[in-house]
Parts: structure tokens; C-alpha cells; sequence
């Protein structure tokens, strides 16, 4: 990392819209949320479009899109219909000029939360191509993996800026997984990819993560942020997660 470069937080603002889909109220508007963290000084705004809609709707990209003034990140499946909301999405006619990022993840319905990385090694022809379609098409792309160097290895494919190591195992209290974090880490400064991590990072367990991998340079945190903002005001949640990571 680039010691005269901070690191970035994204947001995640899905659980600002599971909150408005459980009464499927108009309130509380995830794009008011994404404006709140962007003023608060978030770097890039996150979501994640899951097949069965649970809280980021079709309707919310476009105006996330036009609204927010960083980077928005949308995570997503590699499927047909996801791909092809991506590309209608991110037109290059709709985006006035700005590149923004699809993080591809795995999904399994019915799942709580997304349970692990991609696995690029067994399906990398797929992801390798929907890579490509998405880069050729101006979009950034990331590929959400576990912290296994054979991942990393996969995942170093044209079209591909960036990897989001998954962090829950870590999050999880697993000892021995802040050392494959920071192996995958340290391949994926070699291969020359950007590194981000996200899943399950709290202002408990992020201080530690920022010691011991300086090349991270990008945290995208959803759950433990919209949590505390029922407590503290998202404003807060974000600057204090904003102080830890730039310290
Ligand atoms: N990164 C990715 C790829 C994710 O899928 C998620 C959850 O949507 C997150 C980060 C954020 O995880 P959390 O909500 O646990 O902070």
C-alpha cells in the first residue's frame, strides 16, 4: 500500500432496506442512508442485489446510481439476470463518465448471509468471461474469495482490478485465520490486485485486522454499522469506523 493513501470505507446499506422491506414501507430509504455515509465520509457505497430481492430492490440501483457521489459497489451473483441488470445499470450512457464496481459473490438461496467466497478455481471460465463482458463494458470488478492463496492465484484473470478477501472466519474468532488473511494479502500485492476484505468486521474486531494487513486498502461493512446506528446515529457509526481504519 501506498503509505500516503487512506484507507477506504465502503458502506454497505442493505440492512437500511431489510429494515423498509419488512413492512415494505417506503421508509427507511437506503438511498438517504448512502447520502448519511457519504457525508459522514465514506469512500464508496455498497449493496447487494440478491435473487430473491430480501432488501435491496431492482428499483433502488438507478437512483443509488444517480445519487451517490463516490463509487457505488454492487455485489452480485454471476448469473444471467444479474448480469444483465449490471450492464443495464452501469450503461456507460447512465453513468455520466464514472466507473463503478460489480464485486462478484456466490449465493446459495435461503442462506442468511453470503457464507463464503467465490470458488474462481472450479468456475473460473465463468467468472473468468462474465469478468470480461463486465469490464469491457467500463465496469470495475471484484471478486469476493476466501483467503486461500489458490483463490488469490485464480483470480488474477484480465478484466479483474480487485479482490474482497472474506473475513467472517476471522470475524468468527477462527485464530489461525488472520495468517491466511495476510497470506492471501501479501500474493495478492504480488499478482498486483487491489485488496479489500469485508464480512462480519466490527469496531471490535477491525483494529486488529488494520495492524497486522497494511495492504488492505478498502473495508466494506454493512451489518455492525447499520446495528449501531440504531444506537449511536449512522454518522457516528461510520466516523468511528472511519478513525480506525485511517489511523
Ligand atoms: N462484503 C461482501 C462481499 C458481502 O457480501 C457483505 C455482506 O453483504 C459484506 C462485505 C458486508 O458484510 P457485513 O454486513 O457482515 O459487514
Amino acid at each position: 500500500m501506498n503509505s500516503a493513501s487512506p484507507r477506504r470505507l465502503g458502506v454497505n446499506i442493505d440492512h437500511v432496506a431489510t429494515l423498509r422491506q419488512a413492512r415494505r414501507s417506503p421508509y427507511p430509504d437506503p438511498v438517504i442512508a448512502a447520502s448519511v455515509a457519504e457525508l459522514s465520509g465514506a469512500d464508496q457505497i455498497t449493496c447487494h442485489i440478491r435473487g430473491d430481492r430480501r432488501h435491496i430492490q431492482d428499483a433502488d440501483l438507478p437512483r443509488l446510481r444517480d445519487s451517490v457521489q463516490t463509487l457505488l459497489n454492487i455485489e452480485m451473483a454471476a448469473t444471467e439476470e444479474m448480469i444483465g441488470i449490471a450492464l443495464d445499470v452501469f450503461h456507460p450512457d447512465r453513468c455520466g463518465g464514472r466507473r463503478h464496481r460489480i464485486t462478484l459473490v456466490p449465493e446459495r438461496p435461503g442462506e442468511v448471509t453470503t457464507e463464503g467466497g467465490l470458488d474462481v478455481v472450479s468456475h473460473q471460465d465463468l467468472i473468468a468471461s462474465t469478468a470480461l463482458q463486465l469490464a469491457n463494458e467500463g465496469i470495475h470488478v471484484s471478486l469476493f474469495i476466501d483467503p486461500e492463496d489458490e483463490q488469490v492465484r485464480a483470480s488474477s484473470l484480465p478484466g479483474i482490478d480487485m479482490i474482497e478477501l472474506n473475513t467472517s472466519r476471522y470475524a468468527e474468532g477462527e485464530a489461525t485465520d488472520l495468517e491466511r488473511l495476510r497470506s492471501a494479502a501479501l500474493l495478492a500485492e504480488e499478482l498486483g490486485l487491489e485488496l479489500a476484505a469485508g464480512h462480519g468486521l466490527t469496531h471490535h474486531n477491525l483494529p486488529a485486522l488494520v495492524r497486522h494487513i497494511p495492504e488492505i486498502v478498502e473495508y466494506n461493512i454493512g451489518h455492525s454499522i447499520i446495528g449501531r446506528a440504531v444506537f449511536v446515529g449512522l454518522d457516528t457509526a461510520v466516523r468511528d469506523l472511519l478513525a480506525i481504519i485511517r489511523r
